[in-house]
């Protein structure tokens, strides 16, 4: 029967770390998939999460499962993090939360849990979005369709565009946002247009889904929750799937939560119910490992410290690179202003270049990001500023 699946080509984002891999240029350079980097090139092990992985080992003494909602513990600290301390909707009993298998699990089993409750419902998603939403949120059988987002001439939010399509969406659909730190255009909206935004979503009945990737990677922890709890007191239902793998460096440990903002308690333990059990149906429980070394860290005052100092450094090595690679820039050339990219936030910013440019970088310069041109600030070090700045102009 496996006669009838054609080869697929690699994935457009994780299939450029494979291609690095086996590239023996020595000034390659990756700009491909969002993982942090510190200035020697490698993704390091947080400080704080290697302690916690010790007192992990001396204080666990089994294997056996979890419970179905995740290592106890952890979602108490989650939906902290996630909505901040004494946050009205969770004082109410309005909000549940369980652990996922990474982001993209916790954006999964929302998925399946919409489709129980509203069949075949419109999730509107950003233009662009990041390319895994689609395929990911789509093959759970939800219909997406496409808000206005980012304007590529002005390398900058085209908001009354986005707000102008809010205002059409039919009551009671989804609308996909990104926190902060967008994913892959690094625009994202100020606390006006936030609130701008949640009046048309209350006014229409939209029912908000964030996808907080980037918790302190933008602003600050509190700072990039902000649209996101300020939704959550101004809505009846909302979703929130929330990943650790940046901010924690959990990576490969698949460690996210997701939680639910319902109308009334009573709808919170139904929905719960209705949760478990689509975890039950595709993967019985999460991961326990990277759930409990966020647990260890936020329920210790020393930890929690060491994590906020070392989250806090990532953010501004990230700024710092946006700010370098714009001299850099525009100190070679005039033909383009590259400003906007200190603006933009997060992990990625959009340089700008057609296909051509972006495959002339990768096979003349061994330089590597998406074909869209997207790439990640913190792939770049100060060593190789110099390298790819001189590389992109020369491609212009
Ligand atoms: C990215 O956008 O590069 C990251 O979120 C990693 C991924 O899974 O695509």
């Amino acid at each position: 029967m496996f006669e009838v699946l054609p080869l697929l080509p690699n994935d457009p984002i994780l299939g450029l770390s494979i291609a690095y891999a086996n590239d023996t240029n020595p000034n390659k350079v990756d700009l491909g998939v969002g993982v942090y980097k510190n200035d020697a090139g490698i993704t390091p092990i947080m400080k704080a999460v290697a302690e916690a992985e010790k007192l992990r080992i001396a204080r666990d003494t089994t294997k056996a499962y979890t419970p179905p909602a995740g290592v106890p513990g952890a979602n108490e600290v989650s939906t902290r993090l996630v909505f901040g301390a004494d946050h009205p909707a969770v004082a109410a009993g309005r909000v549940r939360t369980v652990q996922a298998p990474g982001g993209c699990g916790a954006l999964r089993v929302a998925a399946e849990l919409i489709q129980r409750a509203k069949p075949c419902a419109n999730l509107w998603v950003s233009t662009p979005t990041w390319a895994n939403h689609v395929p990911l949120l789509g093959s759970a059988g939800l219909k997406l369709r496409e808000y206005p987002y980012y304007d590529y001439a002005s390398h900058s939010l085209n908001f009354s565009a986005m707000l102008n399509t809010l205002k059409e969406i039919p009551r009671g659909d989804l609308v996909l946002l990104h926190a902060c730190c967008h994913n892959p255009s690094g625009a994202d909206l100020t606390r006006a247009q936030w609130d701008q935004a949640a009046d048309v979503l209350v006014e229409r009945g939209i029912i908000p889904f964030v996808d907080m990737a980037y918790q302190g990677f933008g602003e600050g922890l509190e700072e990039d929750a902000y649209g996101l709890r300020m939704l959550a007191n101004r809505v009846p239902e909302m979703i929130v799937a929330n990943s650790f793998s940046k901010n924690f460096g959990l990576y490969r440990e698949r460690a996210a939560s997701l939680s639910l903002v319902f109308a009334d308690s009573a709808q919170a333990d139904a929905g719960f119910s209705q949760l478990l059990n689509v975890a039950r149906a595709i993967y019985s429980m999460p991961p326990a490992h990277g759930a409990t070394i966020v647990d260890i860290i936020l329920h210790s005052t020393e930890l929690a410290q060491l994590w906020q100092t070392e989250l806090t450094q990532m953010r501004q090595r990230i700024a710092g690179l946006r700010t370098n690679l714009v001299e850099s820039l525009n100190g070679l050339q005039q033909a383009q202003d590259f400003s906007f990219i200190a603006q933009e936030r997060g992990m990625f910013s959009f340089l700008g270049l057609t296909v051509d440019q972006v495959r002339k970088l990768k096979n003349e310069y061994s330089i590597y990001m998406t074909d869209t041109s997207r790439i990640s600030v913190a792939g770049l070090t100060n060593e190789k500023m110099d390298y790819v700045a001189k590389a992109i102009t020369a491609v212009l």
